[in-house]
């Protein structure tokens, strides 16, 4: 049927005269009682059909049926339009398909929205309705610059002798942190399968098996809190590596991520290489995060021993405490209300576990401000020296935990980045974030946890640290940060039998549990494992940062929704009780959703 087949977005004003078969939907349609006028869409754009029902009377009564969305082959010929018809805004607005034959392939029901405008409608609807909304042409670009995107990742990672292996989706629990989706076993009632949260321990196993450079485009699953740049299923740009360290898998990424990123043309295309490198502790101390939002200033600057014996008694106290104080400085924030900042500013401050948000103004007439009057000229100056601050600026202040002042600081600084207009949109900045802690401590349980995985190597310089001083443990993890969005981690592993011991009694991991949960990956280690390390990067960031949208559901063909449902199939759903009783399981009482 689809031969010779001409696609709607593809005449130009050369190819009049030559005849012409094309399919698809009804975009749009008038009916000017003589002619009948139709836009036929499909993916790649649009064509103008006329048909006149004195050249095709049976064509044209086929058409006067058609309404928006019905399926339509048309065979005629491309014509050039006359001079006041032709549309400057369409690629192929010099011509139209003059209409010999129509045949209606299939009807259509009005569709519950416009498929032919990028109207805003209700998301629950369009994922109702997921196959209509991916007919529109903002998803329709996406879906495809995705797909792109992929494709050229695999060609760029097998240029440089990376070779895809499939690992399993029904696996044993990997240790990543979230929680698994479970699969329960018929064969063996009482036991389950999980879902891989990544393919971590399978790519360690493959160095073993001697693959020396795996890669994978692989799906992985958590079962997570949801937030906008967080699926419970997503795909990860999956790789490991043998007799490497860090420099080799950060340049064998800065081959692959911007060969497809140019490759899509993302946001003007050029990515300059090699990304620069910024340890933890740099971009903690100066921008309050991990995950630095490097295209503007106003870095967080330490008042801790300026204003830690001054007379205003929060700072003091807090210092005394132990805590710290820092500040930035907002250029001409001058124009900052008392309100502004106790209200928004405060509130982004608080929502970052800070009590409040200290500020002085830099005037002509001095220092001014509530608090200004608990602070000697000294101190005055040597907070505007530490900050920079001139007149006409603001300096804003956390006293706290160095977690909290750091963390509150930093996410001020990202809010005023984003309302100031502090960078440019069309920029990129994508950075390596190394040194990362080994551990962290839960703030509400206390307990240490792998602030990556329990299989990163340690810090050389950090080794003697591991059991008197665990939390000052430097690992040799590092993420890939762009515009202040982690889109990928990875790390060098531990290879070495008794480090590997040593990080996991720190975890509280004792030998019988280790060996229960993962004693399969510490048996293969001793039959000659190679050192190797590894990354993986969420594609849907990279894809979102590139189409620059901040839905991940943008860029997903059939996403979950917030609450981890997919409308359209209605999953999750409940399964008939015979399944259930295969299966051993049976589901306790009050623990449907309602
Ligand atoms: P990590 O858990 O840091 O590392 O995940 C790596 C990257 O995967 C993406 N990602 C997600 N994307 C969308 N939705 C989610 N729920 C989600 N969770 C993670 C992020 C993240 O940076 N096995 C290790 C990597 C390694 O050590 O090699 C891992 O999975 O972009």
């Amino acid at each position: 049927m689809t031969t010779d087949r001409t696609y709607c977005g593809t005449p130009r004003a050369g190819d009049a005269g030559r005849p012409a078969t094309a399919f698809g939907w009804v975009d749009r349609r008038r009916d000017h009682g003589g002619l009948i006028f139709i836009d036929l869409r499909d993916h790649t754009g649009i064509l103008q059909v006329v048909i006149d029902p004195n050249d095709a009377p049976e064509a044209h009564g086929a058409a006067r049926e058609a309404r928006l969305e019905w399926v339509l082959r048309f065979e005629g010929e491309i014509r050039l339009r006359s001079p006041e018809n032709v549309n400057p805004k369409r690629e192929t607005g010099e011509i139209e398909l003059r209409v010999r034959a129509c045949s209606v392939l299939a009807v259509a029901r009005t569709p519950p929205f416009p498929v032919n405008e990028d109207t805003e409608v209700d998301e629950q609807l369009r994922l109702r309705h997921r196959y209509l909304d991916l007919r529109r042409v903002h998803l329709q670009r996406n879906l495809r610059t995705r797909a792109k995107f992929c494709t050229e990742l695999r060609t760029a990672m097998a240029e440089i002798g990376f070779l895809e292996i499939e690992t399993p989706m029904m696996i044993r629990a990997t240790p990543e942190g979230a929680r698994d989706y479970l699969v329960p076993s018929r064969l063996f009632p009482g036991s389950f399968y999980a879902l891989p949260q990544s393919p971590q321990l399978y790519k360690q196993l493959s160095m073993v098996a001697g693959f020396d450079r795996y890669f994978q485009l692989a799906r992985c699953m958590r079962d997570e809190d949801l937030r906008a740049d967080r699926q419970p299923e997503f795909t990860q740009l999956d790789i490991e590596m043998s007799f490497v360290d860090e420099d080799d898998i950060f340049a064998a990424l800065e081959h692959a991520i911007p060969s497809a990123w140019e490759a899509c043309d993302f946001r003007g295309g050029h990515l300059t290489v090699p990304f620069p490198r910024m340890t933890w502790r740099e971009a903690v101390d100066s921008y309050g995060v991990d995950k630095p939002d490097t295209r503007f200033e106003l870095l967080l600057r330490d008042l801790t021993g300026i204003v830690g014996t001054s007379g205003f008694r929060v700072f003091a106290d807090a210092v005394a405490a132990g805590g710290i104080v820092k500040g930035i400085c907002v250029k001409g924030g001058d124009d900052l209300s008392r309100s502004d900042i106790e209200g928004p500013l405060t509130e982004v401050a608080r929502g970052a576990r800070a009590r409040g948000l200290a500020y002085l103004w830099k005037r002509a007439e001095g220092w001014q401000g509530g608090i200004a009057k608990f602070f000697s000229a000294d101190e005055l100056d040597a907070i505007g020296a530490a900050t920079g601050a001139d007149t006409g600026d603001c300096v804003l202040m956390v006293a706290d935990r160095p977690s909290v002042v750091n963390g509150a600081l930093g996410a001020v600084r990202n809010h005023l980045g984003r309302v100031r207009r502090l960078y440019d949109d069309a920029r990129i900045d994508m950075l390596w974030i190394t040194e990362f802690p080994m551990f962290e401590r839960s703030d509400e349980t206390g307990e240490i946890s792998a602030a990556h995985h329990p299989f990163t190597m340690i810090h050389a310089d950090d080794l003697d640290l591991l059991e008197s001083d665990p939390l000052a443990v430097r690992s040799r993890a590092y993420d890939l940060v762009v515009n202040g969005r982690e889109i990928g981690s990875g790390s060098i592993r531990i290879t070495d039998r008794a480090i590997q011991q040593r990080v996991l009694a720190a975890l509280g991991i004792d030998a019988e549990e280790a060996q229960r949960k993962f004693g399969f990956l510490l048996e293969a280690f001793e039959y000659g494992v190679p050192p190797h390390g590894g990354w993986a990067g969420g594609i849907d960031r990279m894809v979102m940062e590139g189409l620059g949208t901040d839905n991940i559901r943008d860029v997903i063909a059939y996403p979950k929704n917030q609450q981890a449902q997919e409308p359209m199939t209605d999953a999750p759903a409940p399964v008939d009780p015979g399944q259930l009783r295969d299966l051993g399981i049976a589901i306790l009482p009050n623990t449907r959703m309602p």
